[in-house]
């Protein structure tokens, strides 16, 4: 049995396996966010690792499964996530002056964004430990992604929390997975009632001190392991992650420390994580040197999914270990990379193009050589989002246009 149990990220007290949903209990007591992270046997894996398991073409993070949290296969529960594709955007390329940027595309998922890496992981946690029930909080692609495990699962109920700006077709999506989507300001309290009085699993970050969930966030780190294998087995110079809760960023992280720990990679990348100019809590917190994340008073940004007034410690610590940075982007340049990866094939949403903001304003700063090997992971689909596409589309689509019309509009 390769997993050991958890441990705390502030005060590496351990764990067995469990539904410690406010993280380290220690911590909590002291008022403190202590995020759990599940600890596993390196020296043991590194002796029976099925390597050529990770290089079959398999649409499923279970192939992982040696550095999984669930390992019975009763429970590994699967849509076919992960093995999105890595791969060049002719125009960001171009524009940024980095020849070998890449972006690695998570709105191929099956619910078009990265969190269902998370929730094949978390989702079959919840089914190991025999929850039925599933909540989470969401601005729309968590829930989403929340509601179509919880089918896959066979979960008799899942409530999700929306933010009141939630996309109404995202909330139709969780409904069409058999979820229950509720529009509250005040998540949290509902959020807290459900996991204390009505033996919910939460599928979420528990607040008011921020702790991701440990059995999800390991679902992030095959991330790193695909980058890895797609690279021809090298770690890229630097990465570029869109942040809110952080988990997207410190999933990976892990990821690349334990291809390091188990003898597999030789280094590891620099991490950077973007945030927009008008909710920058990591930016500030960097910046201030902290180790825990301020609150951002007031949030403000078109990029809603990172919009997110606080974060967690692990991300932070994990910025300051890799030699990167949190760094921040105006609106404006969240938008110019919405169209930058559109004009290059790729249709995403504003919080998805805040990585490859980061990096095109990086690359035509010079603060990144031409030469380094760039990864922007570009997190969800701009389809999930008709009112942001309808705002940012150039031209409204003619309808009857005159012949004149259309030589205007062509250049004929
Ligand atoms: C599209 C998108 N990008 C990035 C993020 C940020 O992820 P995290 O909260 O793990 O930092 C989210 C989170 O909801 C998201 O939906
Ligand atoms: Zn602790």
């Amino acid at each position: 049995m390769s997993v050991l149990g958890l441990s705390c990220t502030r005060c590496n007290a351990q764990y067995p396996i469990g539904p410690l949903f406010y993280g380290c209990p220690a911590c909590h007591k002291k008022g403190l966010g202590g995020a759990l992270t599940v600890v596993y046997d390196y020296p043991a894996i590194a002796k029976t690792l099925d390597r050529e398991a990770w290089g079959r073409h398999s649409h499923s993070i279970w192939r992982f499964k040696d550095l999984l949290p669930v390992q019975d296969p009763a429970f590994q529960i699967s849509l076919g996530e992960g093995n999105t594709a890595l791969v060049q955007p002719r125009v960001v390329c171009e524009t940024a002056g980095l020849p070998r940027l890449y972006i690695k595309n998570e709105t191929t998922n099956p619910t078009w964004a990265f969190k269902d890496r998370f929730h094949a992981s978390s989702i079959s946690m919840a089914k190991a430990m025999g929850y039925t029930k599933v909540t989470a909080s969401t601005t729309g692609n968590h829930g989403a992604s929340t509601a179509a495990y919880s089918a896959a699962a066979g979960m008799k109920t899942c409530a999700i929390l929306c933010h009141p700006e939630s996309s109404p077709l995202q909330r139709n999506i969780i409904r069409m997975y058999g979820g229950h989507a509720f529009v509250l300001e005040n998540r949290y309290q509902y959020l807290e009632t459900f996991v204390n009085d009505h033996g919910f699993y939460p599928s979420t970050t528990m607040e008011p001190m921020p702790v991701g969930t440990p059995f999800g966030i390991e679902g992030y780190k095959t991330i790193a392991f695909e980058v890895y294998a797609q690279l021809g087995g090298k770690t890229p110079d630097r990465m570029f992650f869109p942040i809110a809760a952080g988990d997207v960023l410190y999933g990976p992280w892990k990821g690349f420390r334990e291809l390091k720990q188990l003898g597999i990679a030789d280094r590891l990348p620099v991490l950077h994580g973007i945030q927009p100019a008008g909710c920058n809590p990591y930016v500030q917190s960097f910046r201030q040197g902290l180790h825990d994340v301020i609150t951002h008073p007031d949030p403000r940004s078109i990029a809603l999914s990172i919009r997110d007034d606080m974060g967690g410690r692990p991300a932070l610590e994990a910025l300051y270990e890799s030699g990167g940075d949190a760094s921040d982007v105006s609106e404006e340049e969240i938008v110019e990379a919405v169209h930058l990866l559109a004009r290059s094939g790729f249709l995403v949403e504003p919080s998805s193009a805040a990585s490859v903001a980061g990096a095109v304003k990086a690359g035509r700063q010079g603060r990144i050589s031409r030469d380094d090997t760039v990864v922007c992971i570009v997190t969800g689909s701009g389809a999930k989002w008709p009112e942001v596409v309808e705002k940012l589309v150039p031209s409204p689509t003619p309808v009857e246009p005159t012949w004149d019309d259309i030589c205007r509009e062509l250049g004929l």
